[in-house]
């Protein structure tokens, strides 16, 4: 992207329950990163408590911009640009970044740019760390996958901020689907890596669950794989048998790591993508991961472990590409808790 201008974007996110910021240049090169978790706070009340996540990144999100900061060995008179995480996410959350990065860019003049958080999720392949060999970009037509707690989709990826949705989760998503049987399953929140965790010992083939298969379309549908999994557990508590935990971990994310890999390879073929990007919270899943590393066809991008859940890199990314494409915001933008990517 050497036609692009150079540019230096500070990004805040706070779209749930992790306060971020990081600083990024020119859409790929990652100079700081800060990501506050409240999941031990969270984790009493077995997932996100709305109305606490909105006070804690009240508490966090200055110091959290000043240490970004720090680290970086700079100051905000060496930004450029200041990106911030508009939608969708809870709007309490969303209010105190919007409002922070409002007040860095009106205190210091810089231009604002409010950036979609799914979008952000994709941009996270454009990232790595300075002082590190420069990953390949990613090329168009690109097919997307986004897994993430609150959405699974599809996206043809034609260009830069160009997106076309194929299809979607009819009910829940992949994330949400993970958290819901690890609640029953009795395994610690955050579900999706409590259940990766026990499937590592279980057997994958031992239950049959279903895989929803809608053919001939993208979308996809997970609540009645939820529903076999709960069936499948009051029968055996029914029988007075212990839970063979693993095994169910194990055969629920087998099931759901076949769809989402049939699904997007079949996506990929059909539109003619040139590569394919998995993106949000659910790439972290190391059998997903694997799917796609084991085949051949098409060159995957997913992003490193540390960019696969919420943080502001992945924000700075997508914030670069809007502000050096020429879409920068007003400032008087407000946040947009249900928004669309395409
Ligand atoms: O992208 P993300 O951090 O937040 C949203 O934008 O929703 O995604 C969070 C979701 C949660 O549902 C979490 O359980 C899931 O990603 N997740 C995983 C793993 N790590 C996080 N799911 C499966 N396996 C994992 N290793
Ligand atoms: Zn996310």
């Amino acid at each position: 992207m050497s036609e692009l201008k150079s540019a230096r974007i500070l990004a805040i996110e706070t779209s749930c329950d992790e306060t971020a910021c990081a600083i990024l240049e020119n859409g790929r090169v990652l100079l700081s990163s800060t990501v506050a978790s409240q999941m031990d706070i969270h984790a009493r009340y077995g997932g996100v408590f709305p109305e606490v996540a909105s006070r804690q990144h009240v508490l966090s999100i200055i110091p959290v911009v000043e240490q970004t900061l720090v680290q970086s060995n700079l100051t905000l008179q060496d930004i450029d640009a200041v990106a911030v995480t508009r939608g969708p996410g809870l709007a309490g959350s969303l209010v105190v970044g919007m409002n922070m990065a409002k007040g860095i860019a009106l205190g210091m003049g810089l231009p604002l740019i409010g950036v979609n958080h799914l979008e952000g999720h994709i941009y996270s392949s454009w990232v790595y760390n300075a002082g590190e060999t420069m990953p390949p970009e990613p090329q168009f037509p690109l097919m997307a996958l986004l897994v993430s707690g609150g959405h699974t989709e599809l996206n043809l990826m034609t260009d830069h901020l160009t997106y076309r949705r194929l299809g979607a989760t009819l009910d829940d998503a992949a994330g949400e689907a993970f958290d819901k049987v690890a609640r029953l399953l009795e395994l610690p929140y955050p579900g999706g890596p409590s259940v990766q965790r026990a499937a590592e010992s279980g057997d994958p083939t031992r239950f049959k669950f279903p895989r929803a298969r809608l053919e001939g379309q993208y979308d996809f549908s997970f609540s009645g794989l939820k529903t076999a999994v709960l069936y499948e557990v009051a029968d055996l508590k029914k029988k007075g048998k212990t839970l063979p935990v693993e095994d169910l971990a194990a055969s629920f994310q087998a099931a759901v790591v076949e769809v989402l890999f049939k699904k997007t390879m079949q996506a990929a073929r059909d539109h003619q993508a040139k590569e394919i990007l998995v993106a949000g919270g659910v790439s972290a899943n190391h059998a997903l991961r694997q799917a796609f590393q084991l085949q051949d066809e098409f060159k995957v991008h997913i992003p490193a472990f540390s960019l696969c859940t919420d943080n502001a890199a992945m924000i700075a990314a997508a914030g670069y590409y809007r502000y050096a494409l020429g879409h920068v915001s007003e400032l008087d933008i407000d946040v947009e808790p249900t928004w669309p990517l395409s």
